[in-house]
């Protein structure tokens, strides 16, 4: 294996990896393949896989497993997510290894004598689901890919193994959740120099994760989900409240699902179906839009961003009502949410002057965090791959697997809290999203990829939460209805609205003081935040035969790496 950790960074000046700091709005332009991820290590590994030969696939899975090292926030064998392909030749395909609840799980699980228990919910052996990604990436591979396994997993190993050098954004980020992994010896472990915060500049070497990482090299999925590992997850969950059996590990299995599809402005529209409502909820929003002429009413004129929020409000309402794991739900109404006539009866319901009232008393959402990481990959025969996946909360569980190394996710949050329990404090107890044995929680989760004529045009993607699908929203608007190439896309600010709570969230600064005025007037409640989401995209112009990505400035280790 000839990468090894130090080669990682040198070989980095030898490509066209534009600095974030100096990139301007000129986005990374390249002919032969480009992957943006959240950490310039991984985006480097993935690259080094497109010039061996590899696919889009195979640089997807490698990339995916070098960010379960370099980027333990969100990068992850211990959590789950969605993998959407769209190959050159062929029809599109998602990957759903979405986590699963154990066959224990039950949908009072987070209840205390009849009351809720949030802790139990989010921050607890509870609230682990079964880890999907290895099994997922694993398929993915198997369908699509041409590198050998072992190959696309050994540079993860060799920087876990090595160690890699801590950034500035992740030695403030691991300071600040010290306190939660601390609970935890082996977390403390993993994470902290005997609980001294890492300082950037520091080399973290995790050696357990780099065994486990190699018996996944060795073995696949088996690797994972038996033997060892699947071992020692189920003695930490045994040990400590945790439902997590080996027998559910070996259960486990990755779905293949049908994408989404929609039309808008000339542009087909591939995105993650349920488990996800990611792909739902932009399709409809898009739906709703496309009968208006945005670039006509202004970028971020009070009409527009109230058009928008609205599109978002109804599609938002629609999600809490209606989605949850296609397995368990066999009556979602897809077809009709999808549907242009329904969008235009929504549209209908939107005034101009007013802002609709969202009411609390029928549906809410669960807490959701917004720690996540996504990627996109395009290879030289415009195969494209748009990853999204997660721990759920940043670091997830926060619970390392003793001996294991890695991180497990506490998804079951994203499960609703219990039946019946729906209020105004945010908790919500609708049917189709009840934890029960074997079930996926509904996601947000939203990689999302757009072709024109027969052509890739742009992949995309985004952490956030539930704020993933404006921010998609917003990278897909900037390029088809604003003309923005990608890197301006990425950067312009943003805005969310979510139905409830009934509130717009904006980037400081991202709207004017007029703005907010005339959104006020209308009736809007508003709220400046720091930063929404991190998106990492990718356009393909067909006419130049070019790739143009965009790194999002918002996470400073994201990179774009061409070829
Ligand atoms: O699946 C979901 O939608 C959430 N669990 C994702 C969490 C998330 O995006 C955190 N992100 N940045």
């Amino acid at each position: 294996m000839r990468l090894r950790v130090p080669a990682v960074f040198a070989t980095l000046s030898l490509l066209a990896v534009p600095s974030p700091a100096l990139a301007g709005a000129h986005p990374l332009r390249a002919k032969n393949g480009m992957v943006v991820s959240q950490h310039f290590a991984a985006s480097q590994v993935g690259i080094e896989v497109l010039w061996e030969g590899g696919t889009a696939v195979d640089a997807a899975v490698a990339t995916a497993f070098a960010l379960a090292v370099v980027h333990p926030t969100a990068g992850n064998i211990g959590g789950g997510g969605f993998l959407l392909l769209r190959p050159a030749k062929g029809e599109p395909i998602a990957y759903d290894f979405r986590e699963t609840a154990p066959a224990a799980a039950a949908p009072t699980m987070f209840l205390n004598e009849g009351r809720y228990d949030a802790a139990k919910h989010h921050d607890s052996h509870l609230a682990v689901g079964v880890p999907g990604t290895v099994a997922g990436l694993h398929l993915a591979w198997k369908q699509h890919g041409k590198l050998p396994w072992q190959r696309l997993l050994e540079p993860a190993i060799q920087m876990a193994e090595q160690g890699f050098l801590v950034t500035e954004e992740l030695s403030r980020s691991l300071a600040g959740v010290l306190p939660q992994l601390a609970k935890y010896p082996a977390s403390k472990a993993a994470y902290s120099r005997d609980g001294k915060p890492y300082e950037a500049g520091d080399l973290l070497v995790q050696k357990d994760l780099a065994r486990t990482l190699r018996r996944i090299a060795e073995r696949g999925p088996a690797g994972f989900y038996q033997g060892e590992t699947a071992r020692l997850i189920a003695k930490e969950m045994a040990a400590r409240g945790g439902l997590i059996t080996e027998k559910d590990l070996a259960a486990y299995s990755p779905q293949v699902r049908v994408p989404v599809r929609g039309q808008y402005r000339g542009h087909d529209v591939i995105s993650m179906p349920p488990p996800s409502s990611g792909g739902v909820a932009l399709i409809q929003v898009l739906n709703i839009l496309e009968g208006d002429d945005l670039e006509a009413m202004g970028f971020r004129s009070a009409a527009s961003v109230h058009l928008i929020t609205e599109a978002l409000r109804r599609a938002f309402a629609d999600r809490a009502q209606h989605l949850g794991d296609p397995d368990h739900n066999p009556e979602m109404p897809l077809a009709r949410l999808l549907s242009k006539d329904y969008a235009r009866l929504l549209r209908q319901t939107i005034r101009a002057d007013r802002a609709a009232v969202s009411s609390p008393e029928t549906f809410e959402w669960p807490v959701e965090s917004d720690e996540t990481t996504h990627f996109s990959v395009v290879d030289a025969e415009r195969n494209a791959v748009a990853l999204t996946y997660t721990l759920e909360a940043g670091y997830g569980s926060k619970i390392v697997v003793p001996g294991a190394g890695f991180l497990l996710n506490n998804e079951m949050g994203d499960f609703n809290a219990g039946p019946g329990l729906t209020d105004d404090t945010g908790l919500i107890g609708t049917a189709p999203n009840l934890a029960a044995p074997g079930k996926r929680m509904l996601s947000s989760m939203a990689p999302t990829i757009l072709a024109k004529d027969g052509a890739l045009r742009m992949v995309t993607g985004s952490l956030g939460g539930r704020t993933i699908i404006s921010t998609v929203l917003h990278t897909i608007l900037n390029v088809v209805d604003y003309g923005m190439n990608v890197q301006e896309a990425v950067d312009a600010a943003r805005f969310h609205h979510q139905w409830l709570p009934d509130v717009i969230r904006y980037e400081r600064h991202g709207l004017s003081p007029d703005t907010l005025a005339l959104l006020a007037d209308r009736g809007h409640r508003l709220e400046p935040l720091g930063l929404l989401g991190v998106a990492a995209a990718i356009t393909y112009d067909k006419e130049k035969d070019r790739l143009e990505g965009a790194a999002d400035r918002r996470s400073p280790d994201s990179a774009a790496v061409g070829r």
